[in-house]
């Protein structure tokens, strides 16, 4: 199976269980909107009962007035008729409004509750989903279900009030009649079967087909600059065409099995009826010329209409069955994602909680993404409250990771972080993260303005203290200049602002929040020389006074770090001061001279670079 196909494998493999737990289940959202359900129910029985005589009131009107030629009392037939009409007209207004609400709320409810389990998710569930397919769970997935709230189950009761209701109508009439009209109902619904089946599985299939062309588009889109700049747009048109094709082509079958399967019932009911009119002229048309047989022309136009009710049920009962599934199926994918453990929660009785002094310790810590891949083997290492740590490492040497792990975004396999000398387990999740500002290589913008971004929600942090911030790392420069000061609104992902612009921002965010460790994740992107300096002052500015860890790539950065670690293939080679790793000429040596060459070349190293490092001005 190709990665493609085993993504969506899970997708796919769902579509065939069925099951009546998830329907119990589901009744459970009802039940705080029970009393305008249960209204809503009644009302619908109430509805279906009053359809159920209409035909009646034909058989009166043609047996008693038409036929006999009578005119008294014909107003109260008409008043009768009019008021059941009504009332049918009324109660099917009240339910269709109070059914909706109630599914509405319901949707709500779930719409939050899943909101609401995918914040608390854990990142390795963002790592194996395709954002795409977590948007249809919380989307197509939940308008299934109303969808069966505001019309599957409940008009499935209703049709199946009305087919009692006619049938028992029928063989108060005429009950050899009545058994004529039923013959054709077993053909009917065996139709019916084969056509459940079938268009369940092309429902299925459509919605399969349908997460994966949201799936696809999510990606594609996210990255539409990555496609331009490679070229790549007709290999995504490609793949988009084949996406797009498998998805019209699904839709197309169900229609072929919804175009065929109405006409038919359609046929099978005017051949029913055909029987009927031909059993009636057999029984009744010789004696009708002899007067006052009369009575069961009345009785035929009755039947016909009745016929004609009991196959619309009937062909609908199949298709709200397929929203029925359609909705136990999602619900079952709903449950799926809400029922997912979550291992990396606070436990029970945090031994730890609130603010720290900042110690950090890896004790032997051993972690993988996946299975036995280790990407860290073996790490031990101490940083002392206030201590500024650089991590450098080729690229993909498990330097982010390390600073993942120490805000507990994963767990690790073997060996111990602790923080403050308590296990990162052991502490309360959310006063953990707190306690650490982060500075990411890719800073992520949420739509809002400047201001919204360096707060990120929290009250705490006023006006003045964001203006503050930024006025210490550098940032307010730039943010006067805009249109709309710190109002100004930031685009989506922070588009039409630079990559230093972004980082400065985060600066100001790591410094209006204040916490006690400091986690820097250098962007390596070469920016202009003068950024570079902005965003080295705002570098030291925000590492002052705090325990920082720092994924560095700059010399400037490295160099005003109390130690050096070396990460090597996941392992912790070297540790020491920059002299000192200098001076053992290992893997730091090589890594610096690399770097030192590339700086001579490319970038003219800041102008304060020189007179503080004493190799860059021994060569
Ligand atoms: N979410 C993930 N799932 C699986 N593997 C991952 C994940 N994130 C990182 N890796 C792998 O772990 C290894 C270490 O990645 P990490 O991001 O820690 O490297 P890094 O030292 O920060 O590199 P860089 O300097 O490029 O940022 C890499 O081999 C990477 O492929
Ligand atoms: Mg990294």
């Amino acid at each position: 199976m190709s990665v493609e196909a085993q993504k969506y494998h899970e997708e796919d493999a769902i579509g065939k269980t069925y099951d009546l737990k998830v329907a119990g289940r589901l009744l459970r959202y009802l039940k705080p909107y029970w009393k305008t359900a249960t209204l809503a129910l009644t009302l619908t029985f109430l509805t279906n009962v009053l359809i159920s005589t209409q035909p009646y009131f034909t058989k009166v009107a043609v047996d008693d007035f038409i036929t006999p030629k009578r005119t008294d009392g014909v107003w109260l037939f008409a008043l009768a008729f009019f008021g059941v009409f009504l009332l049918r007209f009324l109660f099917s207004y009240a339910q269709e409004i109070l059914l909706n609400r109630v599914g509405q709320q319901v949707m709500f409810d779930l719409r939050t509750e899943i909101f609401t389990k995918l914040q608390h998710q854990e990142i390795a569930y963002y790592d194996k989903y395709p954002v795409g397919r977590i948007i249809t769970r919380i989307t197509s997935d939940v308008d299934a279900l109303n969808e069966m709230f505001t019309s599957g189950v409940i008009d499935v009761l209703g049709d199946l009030v009305i087919i009692f209701a006619i049938i028992g109508m029928m063989f108060w009439l005429d009950w050899k009649l009545a058994i004529v009209t039923l013959i054709t109902v077993p053909i009917l619904f065996a139709c019916t079967n084969w056509f459940r089946k079938h268009a369940r599985r092309g429902f299925d299939r459509v919605r399969t087909r349908n997460a994966k062309l949201n799936a696809f588009l999510q990606e594609y889109l996210s990255g539409a600059q990555t496609v331009q700049l490679m070229n790549a747009e007709s290999k995504a048109r490609k793949r988009f065409h084949e996406i797009n094709d498998d998805y019209r082509n699904a839709n197309i079958e169900t229609i072929y099995y919804y175009s065929v399967f109405y006409p038919l019932v359609d046929f099978i009911g005017a051949f029913g009826i055909a029987l009927v009119i031909f059993s009636f002229g057999y029984e009744h048309l010789p004696t009708l010329s002899s007067a006052g047989e009369a009575i069961s022309i009345g009785i035929l136009a009755a039947f016909i209409q009745y016929s004609l009710q009991l196959f619309q049920p009937i062909r609908d009962l199949s298709d709200k069955f397929n929203v029925l599934q359609a909705a136990i199926v999602a619900s079952h994918r709903i449950f799926i994602l809400l029922d997912l453990d979550i291992d990396i929660k606070s436990p029970e009785h945090p031994k730890k909680s609130g603010k720290i002094d900042g110690r950090i310790e890896f004790q032997n810590v051993w972690f993988a993404y996946k299975g036995e891949d280790w990407i860290l083997k073996d790490i031990s290492f101490a940083v002392e409250p206030g201590e500024s740590i650089a991590l450098v490492g080729h690229t993909g040497s498990g330097k982010t990771t390390i600073t993942n792990l120490l805000m507990r975004f994963y767990d690790v396999q073997k060996g111990k972080i602790l923080v403050d000398g308590v296990d990162v387990r052991d502490w309360d999740l959310h006063d953990l993260r707190s306690n650490f500002a982060v500075v990411l290589q890719d800073v992520f913008l949420f739509s809002g303005s400047i201001e919204d971004n360096i707060r990120l929600g929290n009250k705490e942090i006023d006006h003045d203290r964001i203006e503050w911030a930024a006025k210490e790392v550098r940032a307010d420069d730039f943010v006067r200049k805009l249109d709309d000061g710190y109002a100004s609104l930031v685009k989506e992902r922070g588009a039409g602002l630079s990559v230093g612009q972004k980082q400065l921002i985060s600066f100001a965010r790591a410094l209006a929040f204040d916490p006690k460790i400091l986690i820097l994740d250098e962007a390596t992107s070469s920016i202009d020389t003068e950024t570079e300096q902005l965003i080295q002052q705002a570098v030291e500015r925000v590492m002052e006074k705090r325990t920082s860890l720092v994924v560095a790539h700059r010399l400037s950065t490295i160099q005003r770090c109390d130690r050096i670690m070396v990460l090597h293939h996941g392992e912790l080679r070297e540790s020491g001061t920059h002299n000192e790793l200098l001076g053992i000429r290992g893997l730091y040596w090589r890594l610096y001279q690399l770097q030192y060459s590339d700086e001579k070349l490319h970038i003219s190293a800041p102008a304060n670079l020189d007179s503080e490092n004493p190799i860059a001005s021994m060569s």
